[in-house]
């Protein structure tokens, strides 16, 4: 696959999706939403890729979605242009996503950071939902994800006001997993990447699906899916090895199976 609005790379276990606009700050384009979507699914089916890491350049993770190319659009182009189901569909990754934030992660950049599992951010980063000062709201699922993340007031200071917040007040807030000194992000983003990706295939997948679980149900039927998928990975072979690795005081050789 050639890409025009993205680079991608695999490096070890670890697929690497490095927005690349860099004329428009990696506005989030038709073009870009459907490339990140079809690199995420690639490296999503692939077993040898363990982790996922988006990153964007050192001034914008992601301006938001491109506002030139929506401003004219009329809400039947907006419904027929399914912005909606093709970004479910990364966010249905069963691989983890890690995102690395540098400089701004506005609009539907913040949106798609808060699709991945684990948001890394330099210092320099800066996060917002400046919809409300275009006339809209978030469209990529801010409202819902950032009340999960940070609760209603927090959230509700971002998308009514438009301002941004700072790494450091993300931090605080829940939406950030760690800052990073900007000049560390890219090694920090892949050093938890490879940690990561070293694990074992099957219980990360259950492990994803499990946090998921927590969003979306009551908490007696989020015990019961965990308990089933942990109990389930009594039947892979990397839980027999783990334990063994463990008891012979050695590192782990995981195999995915
Ligand atoms: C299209 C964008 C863009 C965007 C920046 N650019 N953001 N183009 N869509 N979201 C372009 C600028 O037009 C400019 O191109 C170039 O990138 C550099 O940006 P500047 O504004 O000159 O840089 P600076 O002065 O440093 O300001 C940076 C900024 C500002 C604060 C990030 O660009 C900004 O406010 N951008 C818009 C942020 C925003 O409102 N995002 C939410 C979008 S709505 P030219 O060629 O003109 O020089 C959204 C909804 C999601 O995300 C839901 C979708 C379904």
């Amino acid at each position: 696959t050639s890409y025009d609005t993205i680079l991608v790379e695999q490096r070890g276990r670890v697929g690497w999706i490095t927005l690349n606009r860099p004329d428009a700050l990696n506005a989030l384009n038709t073009r870009a939403m459907h490339e990140i979507v079809v690199a995420a699914e690639g490296f999503d089916r692939d077993p040898g890729v363990g982790a996922i890491v988006v990153t964007g350049s050192e001034r914008a993770f992601a301006a938001g979605a491109d506002i030139k190319e929506m401003a004219d659009k009329s809400s039947v182009d907006m419904v027929l242009d399914d912005h909606f189901g093709a970004w479910n569909r990364f966010a249905a990754v069963r691989t983890p996503v890690i995102a690395a934030v540098s400089g701004y992660a506005l609009g539907g950049g913040c949106e798609l950071a808060l699709m991945c599992d684990i948001i890394l951010a330099a210092d320099t980063a800066a996060f917002g939902q400046p919809e409300i000062a275009l006339g809209v709201i978030p469209g990529m699922g801010g409202t819902q994800r950032l009340v999960r993340a940070m609760g209603y007031y927090k959230a509700a200071d971002l998308v009514l006001t438009g301002r941004r917040m700072s790494a450091e007040e993300a931090e605080r807030a829940g939406l950030v997993s760690r800052v990073v000194p900007a000049g560390e992000l890219l090694d920090v983003a892949g050093e938890v990447a490879d940690g990561i990706a070293a694990k074992s295939l099957p219980s990360l997948y259950a492990a994803k699906a499990a946090l998921d679980a927590a969003l979306e149900t009551p908490l007696s039927a989020g015990l019961r899916y965990e308990s089933a998928a942990f109990t389930s990975l009594f039947a892979t072979e990397d839980q027999k090895e783990g334990m063994a690795a463990f008891r012979d005081k050695r590192a782990p050789e995981f195999t995915g199976r």
